[in-house]
Order: structure tokens, then sequence, then C-alpha cells
């Protein structure tokens, strides 16, 4: 059977490598390699989530709970609202950003994404008959280009994609920036807060004032769940009842259940997590800003952009040669609104950026 038009037309997503992956391609022992391609919690996960995994291992027989109140009831604790502000998914958040799609979008819907952000956006927004408009982050400055924004609003524009910190360029939109696109519309503003902690700040007070304010969270990043795919949404309560309409009844599985639970219980874990990352990045910033050749981009996340135009390196290049001495980099060229030098890094444990920052002083001036 031939799939529907727009399948056939869509980008392919391209995630960042594994480890298996890069082990079998290069010829390198698993446990030499150093992993800072997919902006990950490098630590592991709380130990207190992996006991109740272990815990609930013997009930998995048994189909998901349904009645999630003890963990929407958590995580509006930790974000600062009220439950009835919450809505949990069991495929991270781009879970969340599918089921926003099946719940508010008709085809010929516009959404804006500036670039170079998020790709994911597109990829599940498309599929449903929405149209991409782009904006655009200045780069130069390292800042979003407001203007381009409020010039791709159109009468067909429904949402409006802010990532802060932006993924790939770790930027933060202010709060200054937000009000302005946000009082400038009645499209549903989808501000993607997956990296807010590293941050240390948060706009999720703008969905008490506005009705148009969406907040994706996940629990992939500092709370080190990735593998587990636990997302959350913060919203008005219509928003969020809407989508509890349409969204998957049991997608997030009994150990996602447990695990998140014990997660956001274990502040300790969160802390020490979001100082290590910070800390991590605040170093590996430090050590790329040395190099000669090479641009990196001040970052609010647990990941960073360098611009490779003067290394001699395409991003594709580079990636290929940090991998076959175990070093996993995301090479960005799949990323639209930039080209084909840029790669990005994620956060590691100081020894292993150490261990990247020799690498690549053996590759680059
Ligand atoms: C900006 C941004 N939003 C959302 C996600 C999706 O996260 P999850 O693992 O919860 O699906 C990612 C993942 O890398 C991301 O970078």
């Amino acid at each position: 059977m031939e799939a529907r038009k727009v399948i056939k037309e869509l980008d392919p997503y391209v995630p960042g490598r594994s480890e298996d992956e890069i082990a079998n391609e290069f010829n390198v022992k698993k446990e030499d390699i150093v992993k800072l391609g997919s902006n990950e919690n490098p630590w592991g996960p709380s130990k207190k989530a992996v006991e109740a995994i272990k815990k609930e291992a013997d009930g998995v027989n048994r189909y998901p709970e349904t009645d999630l109140h003890l963990l929407v009831d958590e995580l509006a604790s930790y974000a600062g609202v009220k439950s009835e502000n919450v809505i949990v998914t069991g495929d991270g958040a781009d879970e969340l950003i599918d089921v926003l799609a099946k719940t508010f979008i008709e085809p010929g819907d516009e959404f804006i994404t500036p670039l170079p952000t998020y790709t994911y956006y597109e990829f599940l927004f498309k599929p449903y008959g929405a149209v991409p408009v782009y904006a655009k982050w200045d780069l130069k400055n390292n800042a979003l280009d407001v203007q381009s924004v409020l010039d791709a609003i159109s009468d067909k524009t429904k949402f409006i994609f802010l990532c802060s910190p932006n993924n790939p360029t770790g930027t933060l939109v202010s709060e200054g920036d937000l009000r302005t696109i946000i009082e400038a519309t009645d499209a549903l503003v989808i501000i993607d807060e997956a990296y807010f902690e590293f941050s240390e700040q948060t706009q999720v007070n703008l969905i008490n004032e506005y009705d148009n304010v969406f907040i994706i969270r996940t629990m992939s990043k500092v709370m080190g769940l990735a593998g587990l795919r636990i997302g959350y949404g913060l919203s008005n309560p219509d928003v969020i009842q809407y989508m509890y309409r349409i969204k998957p009844v049991f997608s997030l599985t009994r150990l996602s259940y447990v695990a998140s639970l014990a997660t956001l219980r274990d502040k300790e874990y969160i802390k020490e997590s979001t100082a290590k990352s910070i800390e991590s990045r605040d170093y590996l910033y430090q050590e790329v800003s040395k190099f000669k050749n090479l641009h990196v981009l001040e970052s609010k996340s647990n990941f960073m952009l360098i611009d490779l135009h003067d290394s001699g390196y395409t991003a594709a290049e580079l990636t290929n040669r940090l991998m076959s001495k175990g070093m996993i980099v995301r090479d960005c060229t799949s990323f639209k609104g930039i080209d084909e030098y840029y790669i990005r890094i994620s956060v590691a444990s100081l020894d292993d950026d150490k261990r990247f920052i020799e690498a690549l002083h053996t590759l680059v001036d």
C-alpha cells in the first residue's frame, strides 16, 4: 500500500548515535566511549528510581495505572502549579508534541518554528497537515530574532514553538520577548523547557497569566530517565482536559510510573545532577573557548553548539574523526537553519570532559 504523500515527503528524523553503534562501527571498546551526543544525564538514574523499578518488576503482567494522580500531584508540586494544570505522557515530551498535534491541528494550520531548533516539532506536526513557517534564531548575537517570529504570524498561525533553552544553541528566550510574542497572537505559544533546570529559571508562571501558553517538560534530562520516556506538559485546565481525551491511556508504563515518582521525591539527586551538569558545561565552554579555530556559543543548557567554519572540517568529518577515537558528538547537519559546519556536545563527568578535550586537541588548533 502507498503511504500518504506527507509521510513519503517527510525528512527522516536523525537521532544521536548510540554507544553500541559506535563500538561496532569504529571497533572501539564500549567502556572507552565518551558520549556527548544526546544531551542525557551521564551520571545514571536516581538509586531510589532503580530500587522502585526492581520492586515493581514483578507486577508488569498487569496493565499500567490509569489513575496517575499521585504522579500528577508530585509534578504539580515540583513545577509550582496546580494538578489541573498538568498532563503526563509515557513516550517523553515527544508524545506531548504528538498529543498537542492530535488535539488541536486542523489541516492547513500554520506553526511557527524559529530555526535552528529541535527538529521533532516539524517531524510530528507535518503528518497531521500542519504547515511550518520558519522564523530564526540570531546566531551571531545568540538570541531569538523576535521580529522574525512576529513577522511570521498570519491569520492561519495556530502554534508557535519557542524552545528555551533552545536546542541546539543553548539560548534562553527572555520573559519580555515571550510576553511580546504571547500578547501578539491567539496562537498557542509552546515554550519547550526540556532543559530549564540547567538554566535555573522557568517561565511557568506565564500559564497563570495567559490562556495561550503551553510548557513542555521532560524527565529525560536532569532527572536521568531518558530510557523510560516520561514527559509532562503544563497549561490551563481546558487545554489539558482536551489533550487527556486523546492521549493513549496506557502510554506511561508501570516502571516509568514508579521511577518518576521516586526520582521526583529524591530532591538530593535532582540538586546534584543539576550542579554537576552546570559544572561540566562551564568547564567544556571554558576549554572549547581556548581553541583558536573553534567558536562555541555560550549555553544555558547541558549542551553547547560549536561552529567549525574555521576548523577545516565539516561537521560530518570532525564527528567521524572524533567517533573513531570513541568520542560521540552530535553532527548538526540535519538541523534546518544552520549549514554543515556545526556540532553539538553535551555534558559528561569531568574526567570524560578532559578526555574529550584532549582528543579534540589532536584534531583542531
Ligand atoms: C528541546 C527538546 N524537547 C523535547 C525533547 C524530547 O524529550 P523526551 O526524551 O522527553 O521525548 C528533546 C529531546 O532531546 C529536546 O531536545
